[in-house]
């Protein structure tokens, strides 16, 4: 047995049989506590109960990108699945400027097929409020409200600055009525948006990819929210990669730049042909439970272009709030901690990200196409 350690809140194992097959399992168990920190910082199991009931949700829809799960019990808040180990992290992958040629068709297949599936355009009403009742995950969620929405937004003792971060930009966030107010916005709609069953915490941690094949896991932070933040938790991470790369001035980086926004661009068209596409199946195999027969003509397709553009936009204002969070907030990525011995360099990619989540908060109405986003990304380089 090897424990894993790069997970903070649960334990982690991989369990091989050493004597005969050597077939191995993946086993995670949640403590009643935050695992890093110990005892004295208490976490209800309730995240291994939303967890269980997400990869069961998940896996029935999408089970070619779930691990295999052989065992399950709330009771004892546990969970054994598919041994990944030959997989990587995607965040370890993208740092190393590995291109994954599936991963914009894996990705976008994975959020079209599971927030379809748990929204009202699939589920009939009463299906959809058990949805909800079952996948209460409060204790999580107010550590999102706090940790994503709220502390990163004020001067909080919880926070971490690069020292050399200048107070200037932090304040152009901290200090702003007007970002504060939309970052309300953002918040009120995570707690308020009941639209579809989420993973939750969607980062390019909790993806595990090989050239062929892409896995989702740990949607201990599951429930049921705005679709738009797991698509904007994974573009923000991508754009987050895209700066650390952009600053480079060989070739190679450059191309692999390109590579990233042209995912981000296909992540989103494949996301929404897709979800446009089981929509319309939808309702012409089944009554749709829905929207009725279309008797004016057009109506349907109008209300779902109406629909799809509010998703991009809530999707970009949550990357906004999600990438603020990892420079302010306490929770840091390595794609800009692998600079931590030139924190100059890291503050000037910092600033580059931060400029570009409040332009995309602020004005994430204006945008109409991924096209716009990574052009302001790319402008934002290039100052
Ligand atoms: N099915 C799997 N097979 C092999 N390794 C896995 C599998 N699932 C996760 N891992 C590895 O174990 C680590 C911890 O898993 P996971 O992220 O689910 O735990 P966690 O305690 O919720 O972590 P975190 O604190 O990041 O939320 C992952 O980062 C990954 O390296
Ligand atoms: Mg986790």
């Amino acid at each position: 047995m090897q424990e894993i350690n790069d997970g903070n809140m649960n334990f982690a194992f991989v369990v091989t049989n050493k004597q005969g097959s050597n077939q191995s399992v993946f086993v995670k168990q949640a403590p009643p506590y935050i695992k890093v920190m110990g005892e004295q910082w208490p976490l209800t199991r309730q995240r291994m109960t939303a967890e269980i009931n997400a990869l069961n949700y998940q896996s029935s829809v999408c089970p070619e990108m779930l691990p295999e799960v052989y065992y399950q019990s709330e009771a004892l808040s546990v969970v054994i699945m598919q041994n990944l180990s030959q997989h990587a992290i995607l965040r370890t992958e993208l740092i190393q400027a590995r291109y994954l040629p599936r991963l914009a068709e894996d990705l976008s297949t994975f959020l079209a097929e599971t927030l379809f599936y748990s929204s009202s355009f699939a589920l009939s009403s009463l299906n959809k409020k058990a949805m909800i009742s079952k996948s209460n995950n409060q204790d999580m969620c107010k550590i999102t409200e706090d940790f994503v929405f709220t502390y990163p937004f004020e001067h909080h003792e919880m926070n971490d600055y690069n020292p050399a971060l200048s107070q200037t930009v932090i304040d152009s966030i901290q200090k702003n009525p007007n970002v504060r107010a939309h970052v309300a916005q953002m918040k009120y709609m995570f707690m308020n948006k009941p639209e579809a069953l989420l993973h939750g915490d969607l980062h390019t941690g909790s993806v595990m990819v090989n050239g062929l094949e892409t896995f989702v896991i740990d949607p201990e932070f599951s429930f049921v929210g705005p679709m738009g933040f797991d698509i904007g938790a994974l573009i923000a991470n991508l754009y987050i990669n895209y700066f650390s790369h952009a600053h480079k001035r060989s070739v190679e980086a450059a191309n692999y730049c390109q590579w990233l926004l042209q995912t981000i661009d296909d992540l989103w068209y494949k996301f929404e042909a897709k979800f446009l596409s089981l929509w319309a199946e939808h309702e012409l195999s089944i009554q749709s439970p829905f929207m009725g027969k279309d008797l004016t003509g057009g109506t349907h397709q109008t209300f779902r272009q109406a629909f799809l553009q509010q998703v991009l936009s809530d999707s970009l204002g949550f990357a906004a709030c999600k990438m603020i969070r990892r420079i302010l907030g306490v929770a840091k990525v390595a794609d800009f901690m692998q600079f931590k011995k030139d924190q100059k360099l890291r503050a000037k990619l910092e600033t580059q990200t931060l400029n570009m989540a409040i332009e995309i908060l602020v004005n994430r109405h204006a945008y109409t196409s991924i096209a716009d986003v990574n052009k302001l990304a790319e402008d934002l380089v290039a100052v």
